[in-house]
């Protein structure tokens, strides 16, 4: 198993740290049942790879064997933005090579230095990954990571353009829907969740992401009508 050092992963301001570790143990009391969890948005650019991350971090930092699952197999992120590079040099391999039936899961996992946080990446991107999403041994891919870890964050491409999406929910336990705050509209972030739903991922809680000010409860109010599930704040900050 390889090992790959995440150089750029930065501490978060204490509200977002706060909010992410309300979800990280509100996820905890979810029962045994919720292993597979899927971090998910309509829309591009919302923030599913940021909130995967941390709250994978905050996982493996609370001494719960979690794995990150990059896939996002189209336009995956996370290598470049949080700097990942094998601890000795090599070329860092991951989920698509997986899938693709070059390696087995054991040599596409890398350690981190978190002793309990495991990644799999995705290093390189596929134009039409469906096929593979498809594959029988995404499936089992899923299920043995499942058996293996206590958690897998699972992050995801968006729902808007392509069934990718869906596809992953239907393998996992639950979803966390993330929503950029003033940006995504009700009606679309309802048909999301009836989307995932139908396809077998039933929405766990929900993510509002960037909001702007402390007055939070406008969004509450605006989307607490037809969705009683929980919801996190995560504020809008600048990243050096
Ligand atoms: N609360 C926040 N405050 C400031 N910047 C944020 C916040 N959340 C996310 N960002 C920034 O917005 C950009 C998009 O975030 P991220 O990559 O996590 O979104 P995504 O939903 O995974 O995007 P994609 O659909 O392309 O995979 C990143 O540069 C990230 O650092
Ligand atoms: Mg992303």
């Amino acid at each position: 198993m390889k090992k790959v050092e995440i150089a750029g992963l930065q501490e978060l301001p204490y509200s977002m740290e706060e909010a992410i570790n309300r979800l990280r143990v509100n996820i905890r009391f979810m029962g045994s049942d919720v292993r597979k969890v899927m971090v998910i948005s309509t829309f591009p650019n919302e923030g599913k790879s940021l909130v995967s991350m941390h709250i994978w971090r905050q996982m493996a930092d609370a001494g719960i064997r979690t794995l990150l699952l990059d896939a996002d197999m189209r336009k995956s992120t996370i290598m470049e933005r949080y700097k990942l590079t094998a601890d000795d040099g090599t070329k860092l391999i991951g989920t698509s090579d997986y899938l693709a039936g070059n390696v087995s899961l054991e040599d596409a996992i890398c350690r981190t230095q978190f002793e309990k946080g495991d990644i799999l990446l995705n290093t390189e991107n596929v134009v039409n990954p469906s096929l593979l999403l498809e594959s029988k041994r995404f499936s089992q891919m899923l299920q043995e990571v499942g058996e293996k870890y206590r958690y897998v964050i699972v992050d995801t491409p968006p729902l808007d353009l392509v069934s990718d999406g869906e596809r992953i929910g239907s393998q996992c336990d639950g979803a966390l829907l993330v929503i950029r705050s003033g940006e995504t509209p009700t009606k679309i972030v309802k048909a999301s969740i009836a989307q995932l739903e139908r396809a077998g991922c039933p929405v766990l809680g929900v993510v509002l992401n960037r909001v702007a000010s402390a007055k939070g409860g406008y969004y509450s109010k605006r989307y607490g009508g037809y969705y009683s599930g929980k919801y996190y704040y995560g504020r809008e900050y600048y990243q050096k």
